[in-house]
């Protein structure tokens, strides 16, 4: 899979994509991802890309033609599968939409700054309008990395246990189970004995109830969905 990305600020994605599981899909050859400095489709030599807004009020816009051409001449050299704009009023990511875009070959992603971008690259671009939670920030370039490492690590041959990524919270609609790991008994807290039966059965079924319980408590919503 290769992911593009248009941002104002490629510095805040230097380092997300260098460590652990990223670093190991792109050495694998599995993923690349190039960030591009929106700047250098600037109008202007000052490396303009944003400006007052129609209407009034505070806040700049991103410009449309910054945008169109970054698009065009990535466009020219890719297929984009899907352009995605990074915005708080897009569709909720959850991990249903991370398996889906897993499949896919080419993305496009809008990192937005300011008050936004202009309407227009929406209509004429871009395909998805994704937002990663109910809150603001002050950019896309977080959420363009949450979804490149949420994303990432779907990949076939990314992660070394196959099964680890089927085995995460929301992959059934359920949340993962509690895990251990050594010593047995850390300060008289102790690891439940199940784990040390040697039952695979049954230590497979007391996760499943364990997944299903910690979903009812915390998450009952997601039992709700189909
Ligand atoms: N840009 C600013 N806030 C955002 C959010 N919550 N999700 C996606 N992009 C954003």
């Amino acid at each position: 899979m290769h992911i593009d990305i248009l941002t104002v600020i490629p510095e805040l994605l230097e380092s997300p994509f260098q460590h652990s599981i990223m670093k190991r899909a792109q050495e694998k050859g599995l993923l690349t991802v190039q960030v591009h400095q929106l700047r250098k489709w600037a109008v202007n030599e000052y490396g303009m890309v944003d400006d007052y807004q129609y209407g009034g009020g505070a806040g700049m816009v991103m410009m449309c033609e910054p945008l169109t051409k970054a698009i065009e001449e990535l466009s020219g050299l890719r297929q984009f599968d899907e352009i995605i704009f990074l915005t708080p009023d897009g569709e909720n990511f959850n991990q249903k939409t991370a398996n889906s875009l897993s499949l896919k070959e080419n993305l496009l992603l809008i990192c937005g700054h300011y008050k936004g971008i202009d309407e227009r690259i929406r209509e004429q671009f871009v395909t998805k309008e994704i937002s990663i939670g109910d809150y603001v920030l002050s950019g896309g370039e977080l959420p363009a990395a949450i979804l490149v490492d949420a994303i990432g690590r779907l990949l076939p041959g990314v992660l070394n246990d196959e099964t680890s990524a089927l085995t995460d919270s929301f992959q059934d609609n359920l949340l993962a189970p509690p895990v251990y790991t050594r010593p047995v008994d850390f300060r008289g807290w102790k690891v439940p004995d199940i784990l040390m039966s040697g039952d695979h059965r049954k230590i497979e079924e007391w996760r499943q109830e364990q997944s299903y319980i910690r979903t009812k408590e915390r998450r009952p919503d997601l039992l709700d969905d189909e």
